[in-house]
């Protein structure tokens, strides 16, 4: 793996603008993503975990300029590509990719599997029309499927072998890095493992980076090279794989961790678990100070009133807590 930087992103920041009540008679700001700042390394996995509706897809769209930011700078090759427009993004849309939950809304239900993979390819010239036949077979090959998958439609394939194409579309743009959006959480836990061996297969063999987004830890600890937590729109903390689960600082990642079940039955029984109370606040007014402040249980009266800082508490482990800080939540666990 590199250590240098794929991309920057700095002080990040999208609010959604919305209307609410019957007659949308009520303008009122959603706040997705508040002023998030971390590198993503050349050649990295990079995973963002957090409860529903913390920031995660709001971040990969945004700094891929699907969104456009409220704020902030994610310089990439030297530019700041969020400030750039659809136009002046066109060599950069090839290079950064993302490939989503559900396949099926983003395969042409009309489009052989051919057509779909080939699409991209003419789209950016990456060969000419002589050379497609043999550049969807490559692909479809990269993807594990046999060549004659070329005729068939989207929906003759199953759930797995759709997320295949959607794969291969994406790599088929030759790009530098994907976004990985639940790309494999609504696949049967069989085919995520086949899924998530091809994903890093293929990462070793393009030199590929990822932002990958998901729910399930086990996946994120097996997959991850670096893992950033998000809670309501901020990042808590970002580090290494190991530091995050063996050393976790944040309250909010401990909680998240103590949800999840130790494969050893005698350490399962004995060790206290943390459950995370009450459901995460509304984005539309999100808590003052800390957002976590309202359901940590270490929260301090400092933690209302003032925003922790992002820092990097150790060598390599960023975090955004005042108990950290002042050396209070240290690395033991929380009260249970
Ligand atoms: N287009 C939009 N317009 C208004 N609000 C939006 C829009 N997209 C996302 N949001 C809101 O922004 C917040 C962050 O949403 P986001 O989809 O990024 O969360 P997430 O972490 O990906 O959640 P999940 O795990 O459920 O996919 C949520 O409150 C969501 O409702
Ligand atoms: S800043 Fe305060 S409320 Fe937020 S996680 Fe740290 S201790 Fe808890
Ligand atoms: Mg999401």
């Amino acid at each position: 793996m590199g250590a240098q930087p794929l991309m920057r992103i700095e002080n990040l920041v999208k609010h959604f603008h919305v209307r609410l009540g019957a007659f949308g008679e009520r303008a009122a700001t959603v706040h997705a993503l508040d002023d998030i700042t971390f590198d993503i390394l050349d050649g990295e996995t990079l995973s963002l975990v957090g409860e529903s509706g913390c920031g995660k897809s709001t971040t990969g769209f945004t700094l891929l300029n699907l969104h456009k930011a409220t704020h902030g700078k994610v310089i990439y090759q030297g530019k700041n590509i969020v400030e750039l427009d659809e136009k002046a993004m066109r060599p950069y849309r090839r290079q950064l990719q993302i490939v989503f939950q559900d396949p099926y809304s983003t395969l042409n239900p009309r489009m052989t599997i051919g057509e779909a993979v080939g699409e991209p390819i003419l789209f950016h010239k990456l060969a000419t029309k002589a050379e497609l036949k043999d550049g969807i077979a490559t692909l479809l090959a990269d993807v594990g499927l046999p060549p004659r998958f070329a005729s068939r439609y989207p929906h003759e394939l199953s759930g797995g072998q759709r997320q295949r194409v959607a794969i291969a579309r994406a790599l088929a743009c030759q790009p530098k890095f994907i976004v990985c959006d639940e790309a494999i959480s609504a696949l049967d836990v069989s085919v995520q493992a086949q899924i998530i061996n091809l994903l890093l297969d293929l990462q070793q063999k393009y030199g590929l980076t990822y932002l990958f987004i998901a729910h399930d830890l086990a996946v994120v600890r097996h997959i991850s090279d670096r893992v950033g937590v998000m809670y309501l729109g901020r990042l808590a903390e970002l580090t290494s794989r190991e530091e995050l689960f063996d050393n976790p600082l944040h309250p909010y990642t401990k909680a998240l961790l103590s949800a999840v079940p130790e494969a050893d039955p005698a350490h399962e029984r004995s060790r206290k678990r943390q459950v995370l109370q009450g459901d995460v606040p509304s984005p539309l007014s999100p808590p003052s100070g800390c957002r976590f402040h309202t359901r940590c249980p270490v929260a301090m009266d400092v933690c209302s009133k003032v925003v922790p800082e992002w820092r990097e508490a150790l060598p390599g482990h960023h975090v955004a807590c005042h108990a950290v800080t002042e050396g209070i939540s240290g690395t033991g666990g929380l009260p249970g």
